[in-house]
């Protein structure tokens, strides 16, 4: 059984982050729109990684809702799923960065699984078609030089980042076997491309170096990540949500793997800057060695595969980062957290 090819009213969660904002600018694509929609909420609490310029054209769209509030906020996700008849979730909002869970997990157990339990109860509540859960590879762990995760993979997770994710996980895989609640599980290898916070290793790397800064590489640079297009992970979640069955987990990866520093060298290369800008700095604690994914079950069964190649998209992330200087400008000043209040004012899409 597929979700319906009817237009549907979605609701995407952490719409205004990197992922999220790329996945709600496909989804109202005019030409070829990666679901048939008829609306779209984005709910969103804006946190430092949420940014509501990543959306600003498509902002007029009339299929499209913005409101700002938070995932755990049981009361408001409710009449969210209500007043919009929301047929199916797609579930990108979570903390999402590694380095700030290790120096404070709290807002990732808030989060990431307070959060999606809400998020759950409500959306079965109500009786939604489909519930996709955005995960991460790296709830299985880590890898040595070997090997591949595929979906039979257990649930090993190192960070408490990745331990957040993997609660939340079995969360949707426990309302599935207890309530027949249809959630689907994505879970995806390192994500990059436009909009990524600059506080990840590219687009932070990229900033870095091109103001002559040094890009900090933990450790020996020797540990390995998988690396796919933003664009290719959307359209896996898009067609998990079209064609996945309910209590299934789909990996998707680029089958790109580099080590830090290889790919450090090469983004150096790409700007022109020199190597003697790397500088190896203290490792970060509990720091997973390799990740890297087996995507066949969703070759197979979803008719999907990346389609982007890294040194490709490398080269136009590298030259839409160089394009956008006053969005990195902006968001290293902290100048975005203004925009909504410049933009909207203060009471707009508050509920
Ligand atoms: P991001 O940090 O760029 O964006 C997260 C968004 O969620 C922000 O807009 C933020 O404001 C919002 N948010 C945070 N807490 C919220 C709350 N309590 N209520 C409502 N909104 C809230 O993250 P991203 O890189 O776009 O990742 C999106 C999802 O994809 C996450 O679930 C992440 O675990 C998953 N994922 C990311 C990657 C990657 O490489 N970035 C890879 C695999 C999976
Ligand atoms: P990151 O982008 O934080 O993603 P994740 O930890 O979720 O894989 O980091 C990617 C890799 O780059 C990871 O091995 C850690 C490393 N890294 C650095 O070497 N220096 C940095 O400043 C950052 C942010 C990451």
């Amino acid at each position: 059984m597929s979700l319906t090819q009817k237009a549907i009213n979605l609701l995407v969660t952490g719409g205004c982050g990197f992922i999220g904002s790329n996945f709600i600018r496909l989804l109202l694509d005019r030409h070829s729109p990666l679901v048939p929609v008829r609306s779209v909420v984005n709910l969103d609490k804006l946190t430092y990684a949420g940014n509501l310029e990543n959306l600003a054209d498509i902002a007029d769209d009339s299929r499209y809702r913005f409101v700002r509030g938070d995932i755990a906020d049981t009361e408001l996700v409710r009449r969210v799923l209500e007043e919009n008849r929301i047929d199916a979730v797609v579930h990108f909002a979570a903390e999402s960065h590694v380095d700030r869970s290790i120096l404070d997990s709290s807002p990732f157990i808030q989060t990431n699984i307070v959060g999606t339990q809400v998020l759950l109860d409500a959306s079965r509540a109500v009786g939604v078609d489909r519930f996709v859960q955005v995960s991460t590879d790296e709830v299985y762990g880590s890898l040595g030089e070997e090997g591949f995760f595929t979906e039979q993979t257990p649930l090993a997770p190192n960070s408490p980042y990745s331990a957040s994710k993997a609660s939340a996980d079995l969360l949707v895989r426990s309302y599935y076997h207890t309530f027949d609640f249809p959630g689907i599980i994505t879970r995806c290898s390192n994500n990059y491309g436009p909009y990524q916070f600059p506080e990840k290793l590219i687009p932070l790397f990229i900033s870095n170096a091109r103001n002559d800064r040094p890009l900090p590489v933990y450790g020996d640079g020797k540990n390995v990540r998988d690396w796919i297009h933003v664009s290719d992970h959307c359209a896996g979640v898009a067609q998990a949500l079209l064609q996945g069955r309910p209590g299934e987990v789909y990996n998707f990866g680029g089958r790109s793997e580099w080590r830090n520093i290889e790919l450090t060298e090469f983004l150096l290369d790409l700007l022109g800057k020199p190597k003697s800008l790397i500088q190896y700095v203290k490792d970060r604690l509990g720091h997973d060695l390799r990740y890297a994914i087996d995507c066949s079950k969703a070759e197979s069964e979803l008719n999907w595969s990346p389609q982007v190649t890294f040194k490709q998209g490398l080269k136009e992330t590298v030259d839409w980062y160089l394009e956008h200087e006053s969005w990195c400008a902006r968001i290293l000043s902290g100048d975005y957290r203004n925009y909504y209040y410049q933009q909207y004012g203060e009471t707009l899409n508050q509920e």
